[in-house]
C-alpha cells in the first residue's frame, strides 16, 4: 500500500505520516509546497507520478475567522481543493480519506450529531468544508469522510500550547463554557486513519477522544495536569465576540466507529497527558 498525505506542514499531516512510517507503510507527505491545492494540473501531475493507493487529505484552509472575509478564497481551497484531489483519486482508482468538522452541523441543541442528521453550517469555513464532503460523495464510492474537532497536535499551533503560553503570565483565565465538545489529539487520530487506509469499510465517521467537556473545562484540565496554578474562569460566547460564529453542541456519535469494528479513541484527558509528555519530550 501506497499513501499521499497533503498537510504535511500541518498537525494532522505530520502525525498520519509518522504513523504510516512506524508500520512500515510506503508513504509521501506534501503540502502548498509541492502543490496548492487550487492547481488541478500541478495536483494532478505530482499526485499521479506518485500513484499512491490511498490519499488521507489533511490540507485545509483553517483560519475560522478569517474565512468570513475571506470566504471564496477558502472555498477554492476547501471545496474546490477538495473536488480535484477527488477526480484524481477517481483516474487513478485511489481511496481517498477526507478530513472534515463538526462545523458542518448547526451546533444548536444538546444531543450528539449522528453522521446523518441534518447539515446547517454556522460559518463560511463550515460551508467550505460540507461542500467538500460533498465533491466526494458525489465523485467517489471508495472514500472515508471523518469528521473531528478540536484539534491539537505536535506539529502547530493549537488550544493547549495557548493556554499554557498564556498560564505562564496569568493567574486567572476566562474560557468559554457554552460551547461543548471533544478535543481530538491527532496521534490517536492518525492510528484510526491507518486503520481506514487498509480497510474497505468505506462510509462517514465522527472521530475525536471520548468525552466531552467546554474549553473552560479544557483548560482546567490542561493546568490540573500541567501543574499550573492557573484558575479558568468560565464565561459565556459573548464575552469573546469572533467573526465567524462557533457552535455550542459539537457533540458527535462515535457509534460508527463501533459498527464498523473500528477502535475508539481514549479519553480526551488521557489525550492531554500524553500530548503534555510529547510537549515536554520535545522540550
Ligand atoms: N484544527 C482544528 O481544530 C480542526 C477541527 C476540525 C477539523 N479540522 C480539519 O482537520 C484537518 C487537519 O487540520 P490541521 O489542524 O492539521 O491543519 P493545519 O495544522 O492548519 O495545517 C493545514 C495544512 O494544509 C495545508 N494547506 C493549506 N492551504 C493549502 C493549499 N492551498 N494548498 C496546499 N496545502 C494547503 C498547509 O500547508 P502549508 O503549510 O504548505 O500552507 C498545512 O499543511 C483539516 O482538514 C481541517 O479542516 C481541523
Amino acid at each position: 500500500m501506497k499513501v499521499l498525505v497533503t498537510g504535511v506542514t500541518g498537525q494532522l499531516g505530520h502525525d498520519c505520516v509518522e504513523e504510516l512510517q512506524r508500520r512500515g507503510i510506503e508513504c509521501r507527505g506534501v503540502s502548498s509546497k509541492d502543490f496548492s491545492l487550487t492547481d488541478a494540473a500541478k495536483a494532478r501531475e505530482v499526485v499521479t507520478a506518485y500513484a499512491p493507493d490511498v490519499v488521507m487529505h489533511c490540507a485545509a484552509w483553517t483560519a475560522v475567522d478569517k474565512a468570513e472575509s475571506e470566504r471564496e478564497t477558502c472555498e477554492e481551497v476547501n471545496a474546490g481543493g477538495t473536488r480535484i484531489m477527488a477526480e484524481i483519486c477517481r483516474d487513478l482508482g485511489a481511496k481517498m480519506i477526507y478530513i472534515s468538522t463538526d462545523y458542518v452541523f448547526p451546533g444548536t441543541g444538546t444531543e450528539p450529531w449522528q453522521t446523518d442528521s441534518p447539515k446547517a453550517p454556522c460559518n463560511a469555513y463550515g460551508a467550505s468544508k460540507l461542500h467538500g464532503e460533498q465533491a466526494v460523495q458525489e465523485l467517489l464510492d471508495q472514500y472515508f469522510i471523518v469528521r473531528i474537532s478540536w484539534v491539537f497536535g505536535i506539529n502547530g499551533k493549537n488550544f493547549i500550547r495557548t493556554m499554557l503560553r498564556l498560564s505562564e503570565n496569568h493567574d486567572k483565565l476566562t474560557v468559554v463554557d457554552d460551547q461543548v465538545g471533544s478535543p481530538t489529539y491527532t496521534r490517536d487520530l492518525a492510528v484510526l486513519l491507518a486503520d481506514m487506509a487498509a480497510s474497505d469499510k468505506y462510509g462517514v465517521y465522527h472521530a475525536t477522544n471520548e468525552g466531552y467537556c467546554s474549553w473552560a473545562e479544557f483548560a482546567a484540565e490542561i493546568f490540573r495536569q500541567a501543574g499550573k496554578a492557573t484558575v479558568v474562569e468560565p464565561v459565556p460566547s459573548t464575552a469573546y465576540p469572533t467573526p465567524a460564529v462557533r457552535p455550542k453542541n459539537s457533540r458527535m456519535s462515535k457509534a460508527g466507529l463501533d459498527a464498523a469494528g473500528f477502535h475508539r479513541l481514549p479519553a480526551w484527558q488521557d489525550a492531554v497527558g500524553r500530548y503534555l509528555q510529547e510537549l515536554s519530550n520535545e522540550g
